[in-house]
């Protein structure tokens, strides 16, 4: 089969798209790490294991970026873990970047991430493996030009890494239908005869699972397909300076790209980071207790409000973003629908913010009555 051009050089020019593959924004540092690379690579591989790690974990020598924060032996087991034949499964509480590793391992050892099943509840064999052109179907019958394949049955045929995202969500029997293919890598097409029957997997073809801690656990998985996959835990960022830094950096390169040309203001990011985490654990920054919030207060969603307030500063007053506007920001995420986390909120704007020196806490808290109700 032969590689077919991506979903994003086909329809737009990758500036056009609101978020392009990690192989189309990277694609100077993959072309980079390509042409230094002289170390072995597993067969299949785009890249060695070395210059795959380079890739997620940063190397300043070679000018490429950071992309995850963590510990780096984790990336070590996920690309060894890749080089075997069994699945890598990517497990954690929700935005603590596994998607986004999955992506950057996939774009490193393929140059392809866009592989990528997405799992629901209503996520089907159909979507996993291959269906079918009805009307070719129905004009030559079942031919490999009636054939429409799906992540699983390209990955296998074209030696590539397949994403299965949030693969507990799927119903039991629709995670079963990888067996087979990740024990004997091979996928059966029944309709079809001779040699086109039978899709045996070539070398660079495994599988990238994830799966939330949150939603559904990954105990509703059978432990046949267990057994299949090697598990690595992601972990939120630990230390505050370092999540400081990855939220600055994330937010001001989303609002370059919403045409913002104020950088985020520093003391709004730290009141920001630092309201997440206390509203996350439970503790305060001097010790105390506090209610946490039900709602996740992961490091992704401090990305995605520290954006919002950007936004909001620029677009309605032409200015960085305050305090205020993350309380603006805060009653849609943290709080969400639920009733008892905006009570919890508002205590905490209420309670724990005044003890603390500084304009922009001074500001948080005068704002707390822009919390809804
Ligand atoms: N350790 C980290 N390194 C880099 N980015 C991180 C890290 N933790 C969180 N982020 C931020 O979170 C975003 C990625 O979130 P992602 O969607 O990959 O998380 P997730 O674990 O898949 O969440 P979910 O369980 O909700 O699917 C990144 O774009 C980045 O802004
Ligand atoms: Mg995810």
């Amino acid at each position: 089969m032969s590689r077919p051009r991506s979903v994003v050089e086909v329809t737009e020019p990758a500036d056009r798209v609101q978020r392009p593959p990690a192989e189309v924004r990277y694609a100077d540092e993959l072309a980079r790490l390509h042409a230094a690379d002289t170390a072995e690579r597993p067969p299949g591989w785009a890249l060695s294991v070395q210059a795959a790690r380079r890739f997620v974990v940063g190397d300043s020598k070679l000018g490429i970026s950071r992309k995850f924060v963590g510990d780096p032996s984790l990336i070590d087991r996920a690309l060894i873990t890749l080089a075997t034949s069994r699945g890598l499964m990517l497990v954690g509480e929700p935005g603590t970047a596994k998607s986004l590793l999955s992506e950057l391992l996939a774009a490193a050892v393929s140059g392809d991430s866009t592989l990528t099943i997405q799992g629901g509840a209503a996520t089907t064999e159909d979507q996993i493996r291959y269906s079918w052109n009805y009307a070719l179907l129905v004009a030559d019958g079942p031919s490999p030009r009636s054939l429409v394949p799906a992540p699983m049955l390209r990955g296998m045929a074209e030696g590539r890494t397949v994403r299965f995202e949030e693969i507990t969500r799927c119903p039991l029997e629709v995670q079963d239908c990888l067996l087979s293919q990740l024990s004997d890598r091979v996928l059966a097409i029944p309709e079809l005869t001779g040699p086109e029957a039978m899709v045996f997997a070539r070398d660079g073809f495994n599988i990238i699972a994830t799966a939330n801690t949150r939603d559904r656990g990954v105990n509703d998985m059978s432990s046949a397909l267990k057994r299949r996959f090697n598990f690595e835990t992601v972990f939120p960022i630990a230390d505050f300076g370092t999540e400081l830094a990855l939220v600055e950096a994330e937010a001001s390169a989303l609002l370059r790209r919403s045409g913002v040309t104020a950088e985020p203001r520093r003391d709004v990011l730290e009141v920001l980071v630092t309201t997440f985490r206390e509203l996350r654990t439970g503790e305060t920054a001097r010790g105390d207790s506090m209610d946490r919030l039900s709602a996740v207060m992961s490091t992704a969603e401090a990305v995605s409000v520290a954006h919002a307030i950007g936004l909001r500063g620029w677009f309605l007053r032409g200015e960085p973003g305050t305090a205020e506007d993350l309380v603006s920001c805060l009653a849609g995420t943290a709080a969400k629908d639920n009733p008892e986390d905006l009570a919890k909120l508002r205590r905490y704007l209420a309670q724990q913010v005044t003890w603390r020196g500084g304009d922009q806490w001074q500001a948080l808290h005068n704002a707390r009555h822009l919390l809804p109700g």
